[in-house]
C-alpha cells in the first residue's frame, strides 16, 4: 500500500547521507547502511543477491557495501579497501570516479539532464562525431541507449530493415544482453531457453570456427531460410575471455561478404581499448557492416542525455590522450604471462589462462574451485566475478588505468588464496 509520508522521510533520510561529503563514515552509520541495504535487496529488489554473492558471505558480520572509490580501488561503507579486477565487467576503463569524467558530468547536470528530443542538443552530435572519428571502416552514424542490451536490440532491428530478412546467426556461449532480441540471439541456456520462444529464428555455430558459419550459411541458402546477419563477440567476453583462432575474422569477414549477411560485431566488453587495441576487431582489421539512414528508427529518451554523452567525451578523450589501449596491451602480456607461471606454480586448479590485453579469463577445473579462488580474493580484498552458482571461468577486467604495482599486489594475493585452497583440498 502506498504511504506517501513513509517515503518523504525515508528520501530525506537517504539525502543527508548522499549530500555527506566525508570520506568515511561512522560506525553506527556504516552498520546501519549495512542492514538498512541488506533489508531493501531481500524485501525490494533480488533476495537471490543476499544468498550467493560473496560479498555477503565471506565479509564478516555484515554484508559488505560499496561505497565510493577512485582509480583501481574502492572502499566499502567501512572504510575497507578493496583492489576492483572486475571493473564493471569490463565497463570501467578509466576506473572508479575518474576526476576528468566527474567534473564533465559535474558541470553538465547543472546545466541539463535530459535532451527535449525536439531542439537539437549539441552533445549528441559532438559524440556521434567522436565515435565515427574513432570507429573501423564507413561508419559514420551512431545511435545512443542507455545499455549494452539496447545496442544489440538497435543493431538486430537495423539489421532486419536493411536486408528485409529476420533469421540470424550466432555463436555458442554467445553474451548479447539480456532484453528479448538480444536473449533471442543469446548463446547460453540459462539465460535464453527460460523467454523461448521468440521472433525469427536464431541459428547457432561455434566461436571460433569459421567453417561451421560457412556451412551453416550454405545449408540455410538451400532450405531457403534467409539470414539478415550475423552476429557475435570479436574474443568471447562472459564466455571466459576466448580468442578466436588468427584467421577467424578474417574468414567470418570474407564469408559474411559471400552470403550478403550483415556483419555485426558486439564491442560492448572488448571496446575501447580493453583488448589492447581500440576495438577488438582492429586486431584483425576486420569492418563489421552496419547500415540505416533512418535516424528515429532506434531512440530511447534518456539515451544519449547530456549527461551520459559529457562522460563519453571525457572518456574518449582519456582514453586516446593517455593511449590506454597501448597501456592495457603491456599489462595485460605481464599480467597474462604471470598468470601462466602462477598455473604451473599450482598444478590441479587451472585447466588454463586465456584472454588478450586485460580482458584476461582463469579457467579452473570446476566451478567449485573457482568458486574457492573467487571468495579468498574477497576476503583478500580483490573483487573479481565468481558467484556461488558460476565460477568456472572468472575474469580478469582491472580498469586500464590500473597499476602495474596493483597487479603485482592482486598476483600475491592470488598466490596466498591459492596456498588455502590447495592446503583446503
Ligand atoms: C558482449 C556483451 N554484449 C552485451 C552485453 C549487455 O550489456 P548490458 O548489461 O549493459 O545490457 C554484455 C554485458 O555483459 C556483453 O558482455
Amino acid at each position: 500500500m502506498s504511504n506517501f509520508q513513509n517515503a518523504l522521510e525515508y528520501s530525506a533520510k537517504w539525502l543527508e547521507i548522499i549530500k555527506q561529503d566525508t570520506a568515511t563514515l561512522d560506525d553506527t552509520t556504516a552498520k546501519w547502511i549495512s542492514e538498512e541495504t541488506k533489508n531493501n535487496f531481500v524485501n525490494h529488489f533480488n533476495a537471490g543477491w543476499v544468498e550467493y554473492r560473496k560479498s555477503m558471505t565471506e565479509a564478516g558480520d555484515y554484508g559488505a557495501v560499496e561505497w565510493r572509490g577512485e582509480g583501481a580501488k574502492f572502499y566499502d561503507n567501512f572504510g575497507n579497501e578493496y583492489l576492483d579486477f572486475l571493473g564493471g565487467y569490463g565497463a570501467l576503463d578509466l576506473g572508479w570516479s575518474h576526476p576528468e569524467v566527474v567534473e564533465a558530468v559535474r558541470v553538465q547536470a547543472g546545466k541539463s539532464g535530459i535532451p527535449s528530443q525536439e531542439l537539437m542538443d549539441p552533445l549528441r552530435g559532438v559524440l556521434a562525431k567522436l565515435i565515427a572519428e574513432i570507429t573501423p571502416g564507413n561508419i559514420d552514424h551512431a545511435f545512443f541507449v542507455a545499455s549494452g542490451t539496447e545496442a544489440v536490440e538497435g543493431a538486430l532491428k537495423i539489421a532486419r530493415l536493411h536486408t528485409g530478412k529476420h533469421n540470424f546467426i550466432s555463436t555458442v556461449k554467445a553474451f548479447h544482453g539480456k532484453t528479448s532480441g538480444s536473449l533471442s540471439v543469446m548463446g547460453k541456456k540459462d539465460f535464453r531457453a527460460p523467454l523461448q520462444p521468440y521472433g525469427g529464428q536464431t541459428f547457432y555455430v561455434p566461436f571460433g570456427d569459421a567453417d561451421a558459419l560457412e556451412k551453416q550459411l550454405g545449408i540455410c541458402d538451400i532450405v531457403g531460410i534467409e539470414i539478415a546477419g550475423f552476429i557475435a563477440e570479436p574474443i568471447q567476453g562472459e564466455a571466459g575471455a576466448i580468442v578466436p583462432p588468427a584467421d577467424y575474422w578474417p574468414k567470418v569477414r570474407e564469408i559474411c561478404t559471400k552470403y550478403g549477411v550483415l556483419m555485426i560485431c558486439d564491442e560492448v566488453q572488448t571496446g575501447l581499448g580493453r583488448t589492447g587495441v581500440l576495438w577488438g576487431v582492429d586486431h584483425w582489421n576486420v569492418e563489421p557492416s552496419f547500415e540505416e539512414p533512418n535516424p528515429f528508427i532506434h531512440t530511447t529518451t534518456t539515451g544519449g542525455n547530456p549527461m551520459s554523452c559529457a562522460a563519453a567525451i571525457a572518456t574518449i578523450q582519456v582514453i586516446l590522450r593517455d593511449n590506454l589501449p597501448q597501456r592495457a596491451a603491456e599489462l595485460g602480456d605481464y599480467f597474462m604471462g604471470e598468470l601462466n607461471k602462477i598455473t604451473e606454480e599450482f598444478p590441479g586448479i587451472y585447466e588454463k589462462i586465456t584472454g588478450k590485453g586485460l580482458l584476461i579469463g582463469q579457467h579452473f577445473i570446476n566451478s567449485d574451485v573457482g568458486y574457492k579462488v573467487a571468495a579468498g580474493l574477497f576476503r583478500r580484498k580483490v573483487l573479481v566475478a565468481g558467484t556461488l552458482i558460476n565460477a568456472k571461468a572468472i575474469r580478469f577486467e582491472p580498469p586500464l588505468i590500473v597499476a602495474k604495482k596493483e597487479i603485482d599486489e592482486v598476483l600475491n594475493r592470488l598466490r596466498d588464496t591459492l596456498k588455502d585452497v590447495n592446503a583446503s583440498a
